[in-house]
């Protein structure tokens, strides 16, 4: 009895996912992989216009198509009142085009067939007579008095400006400015990338004409917020719908928004009597879907000569596309921007935002980050640099003076986020200490003597993750709490269901661990369910870091309800008073005699078969958790590189990141997921780049154009870490799955601006192609030839 104790492998331990069992043997199944009798395909005609109205459509010589079934448009959608739908952030977009198409690539109708090629063919039948408008792909552009007027579907809107925000003090602000030093600014664009998932986005509706029951396969990291839309949007009642959002190959924030396409399938479905499939192709996804970023940015940042902050002053205008249509909390109208204090004691900040529609595809989802947090990090960390220069002093020593210290923890920040707790000085000295930092700097001037380019880039960011508390953070009115049932069987095995969405965190095994950790069961007896709103509590679904500070705490504090109520059965069987039982490592033990114990298993059983009299029989329970705050992971990441003033070529030498997520689950996992962010920061800092011309074409439509790193140019991680526990989290977990891609950009460019800061270059704006660092270096070059 209770030997195996040890081998229990709960918080700290690098258990091997779970799911990969299924996921490397090609088991898993993704939206494509359901198949249902009677199926039918649909593809989706998109605009090739950035703007334009719609003189005509006709669908004749497509209907005409053998194997087609039905061509869906907009005025049939507006006959059942579903042309329009509104977006996450309570604005409206156009489900088939009515009127007017707003962005290159907007959905105009959808063909069904029995075939997908069929149906695909058949778009090409369909002729449209399409009259081209002035085209506005700028948000400068957009706000021009003479600009076309792009959302004149919407009553009162006379312009293409959807709202202003501010954030902090602007009088104590001004008044700090007007007594610094200095002031360090920065412009810069943080430019539109993609999130580009594995997988494409997709939907397989079901609904049944005998029952009228709608059941969904969505690429959905948000089910269940997805079905109360889907409720509102179709009329159709809620307990009749079901979302079945099942593996997930990648979301990283693509898989948040309603699309046009799920709400047709499931009318198509509807109105058909059949199941309908719809599956993107990769440039639907990339020309169409979830864009991310496309902030212009302009900070200040006073300081005394000593460099000591002052102050903070920010504008920023956002480029929402045709639709503002990304998921945002509603109180804030650019998320959690104003957390672009960062890691510094800044004892006033002000910040302001304004957002305008363009004639691109609807952006700004939580790419891998908490709601535009990376934005805000990318603008402190640079400008942080640009100061350090300004004052001549060392970029490091700068954020060393300036860091809040870990001792004024809970600290209210100057827009007034209160962050958890931190040691900000401890993560940056070790990352220094890796990289070797005094060395670096060192080679760095004799680099310089000799003409060679090498340059060390410093990011320190503050993430702000796991929204709620409900009490401040909602999605269209949506409460942002998380959910966790957990059912203990017979056998002592456990089935937990948990509120979030895994898309690759590997949520069914750091789940498992919780319930490890908290109650003695082994992970591997602990089954995971997710994203079946039919199956699982309700949850806001997974995205921004959420996961594991909401439905992990979740976890956490119905595995400890459950083991509060197996401590009763204990002393039943046990024959003393609950009182005198303890419980560790999966045994309730007699205080002061540990070897009269049953185990969890053994409680479990009689929670079935011998309970106390009076007490509801089984071991199970569900709890909904709403946090009291977000939790703040931190972090500093170190970059070394060389570049080569010929050609603007820039090679990474070293990278090191520092991690503070508080307590890890499972090590493993978070290595993975801070190595993915890594990657993706890294893409964004060199080659991804969504444009569009000047006739709103979106350049970036395919993986030829839209570059993202392979493992070839990867480089190497070198990983760090510190833990500092968060005081309110049940296991003193914070999230972590966004940090690295919040975190790491604007290391690598402040790399690159380091080797070239003695000759000029103060700015180069992402992606750093080899162009642009070369061009930038004979910028400064002519500028001091005269
Ligand atoms: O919401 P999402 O799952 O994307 O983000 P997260 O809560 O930061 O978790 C990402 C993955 O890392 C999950 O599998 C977590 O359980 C795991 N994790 C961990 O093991 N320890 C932490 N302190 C934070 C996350």
């Amino acid at each position: 009895m209770g030997t195996e104790v040890t081998e229990i492998q709960g918080i700290g331990h690098r258990v091997k996912r779970k799911e990969d069992d299924r996921f490397i043997r090609g088991k898993g199944t993704y939206v494509d992989d359901v198949k249902l009798p009677g199926m039918l395909h649909m593809a989706v005609l998109r605009s090739p216009f950035a703007h334009a109205t719609i003189r005509s459509i006709d669908t004749s010589r497509a209907t005409a198509l053998p194997g087609v079934v039905a061509v869906v448009t907009g005025e049939l959608m507006a006959q059942h009142n579903l042309a329009w739908m509104p977006t996450l952030s309570g604005d409206t977009q156009a489900v088939l085009v009515t009127d007017k198409v707003r962005f290159q690539g907007q959905e105009v109708a959808c063909v069904i067939a029995e075939d997908p090629y069929v149906a695909k063919d058949a778009l090409e039948l369909i002729d449209v007579d399409y009259e081209a408008l002035p085209v506005v792909v700028t948000p400068q552009q957009a706000l021009d008095p003479d600009a076309p007027l792009i959302r004149d579907d919407k009553e009162g809107q006379t312009d293409n400006h959807i709202y202003h925000w501010e954030s902090g003090d602007k009088d104590a602000t001004d008044k700090a400015f007007a007594g610094a030093d200095l002031v360090a600014s920065l412009d810069t664009f943080y430019p539109r990338s993609h999130p580009a998932p594995v997988e494409t986005c997709g939907c397989l509706a079901d609904v049944n004409p005998a029952t009228g029951r709608a059941t969904i396969w969505m690429t959905s990291q948000a089910p269940h917020a997805i079905r109360t839309v889907f409720a509102l949007v179709t009329g159709l009642p809620e307990e009749n719908i079901r979302i079945i959002s099942p593996d997930i190959g990648g979301g990283f924030g693509n898989k948040v928004p309603v699309y046009p396409a799920y709400v047709v399938a499931t009318a198509a479905s509807l109105l058909l009597g059949r199941p309908v499939k719809w599956i993107e192709e990769r440039t639907e996804n990339l020309i169409s879907t979830g864009f991310a970023r496309d902030f212009h940015m302009h900070g200040e940042l006073a300081l005394k000569r000593d460099g000591t902050m002052l102050g903070l002053r920010v504008s920023l205008l956002a480029d929402e596309g045709a639709f503002h249509a990304d998921a945002q909390p509603s109180k804030f109208k650019v998320g959690l921007f104003h957390i672009v204090t960062g890691s510094y004691d800044l004892p006033v900040a002000h910040v302001v935002a304004d957002g305008a529609y363009t004639n691109k595809a609807p952006g700004g989802v939580a790419y891998r980050c908490s709601f535009r947090v990376t934005e805000a990090s990318y603008l402190i960390e640079r400008l942080v640099q640009n100061a350090a220069y300004e004052l001549g002093m060392d970029p490091a020593e700068l954020r060393l003076k300036n860091f809040i210290d870990k001792d004024q923890f809970p600290y209210k920040s100057a827009t007034g986020f209160v962050y958890d707790s931190g040691d900000y000085h401890k993560a940056m000295n070790l990352a220094l200490e890796k990289i070797g930092y005094d060395e670096l700097r060192k080679e760095q001037e004799r680099a310089r003597e000799e003409g060679r380019l090498l340059g060390v880039g410093l990011a320190s960011f503050t993430e702000v993750v796991g929204a709620g508390p409900s009490k401040d953070y909602d999605i269209l009115g949506l409460k942002m709490f998380d959910s966790a049932e957990l059912r203990l069987h017979p056998t002592g095995k456990a089935i937990l269901k948990i509120g979030v969405k895994t898309q690759g965190q590997g949520h069914e095994t750091t789940f498992a661990q919780i319930v490890a950790e908290e109650l003695g069961i082994p992970p591997e007896d602990v089954l995971v369910q997710h994203g079946d709103t039919d199956n699982t509590p309700y949850g806001l679904g997974t995205y921004a870091s959420r996961s594991t500070p909401t439905a992990g705490a979740a976890t956490a504090v119905i595995s400890r309800k459950l083991r509060d109520k197996g401590k009763k059965i204990a002393a039943h069987l046990l024959e003393v008073s609950e009182d005198d039982v303890d419980f560790a490592k999966g045994r309730f033990f007699v205080r002061g005699a540990p070897d009269k114990a049953k185990t969890i298993q053994d409680v479990a059983f009689a929670a079935y078969t011998n309970f106390p009299e009076g007490l509801e029989p089984g071991l199970e329970g569900v709890h909904y958790y709403d946090p009291p705050n977000m939790t703040f992971p931190f972090g500093t990441y170190a970059v070394a590189v060389e570049v080569d003033g010929e050609t603007g070529e820039w090679k990474v030498r070293r990278v090191v990141a520092v991690d503070d997520c508080g307590v890890r689950i499972n090590p493993m996992i978070v290595e993975g997921q801070i190595h993915g962010g890594l990657a993706e920061g890294f893409g964004i800092a060199a080659m991804e780049l969504i444009t569009f011309d000047e006739a709103g074409n979106c350049i970036g439509s395919n993986f030829m154009d839209y570059l993202l790193p392979t493992a070839w140019e990867t480089p190497r991680f070198e990983l760090g870490e510190t833990v500092t526990p968060s005081p309110h989290h049940p296991i003193g977990a914070k999230g972590v799955g966004e940090s690295a891609t919040v975190g790491s950009p604007a290391a690598y460019v402040n790399a690159v601006i380091d080797a070239l800061v003695h000759l000029g270059v103060k700015n180069i704006d992402m992606p750093l192609t080899s162009a642009k660092v070369w061009e930038a270096i004979q910028a400064v070059g002519a500028e001091a030839g005269g």
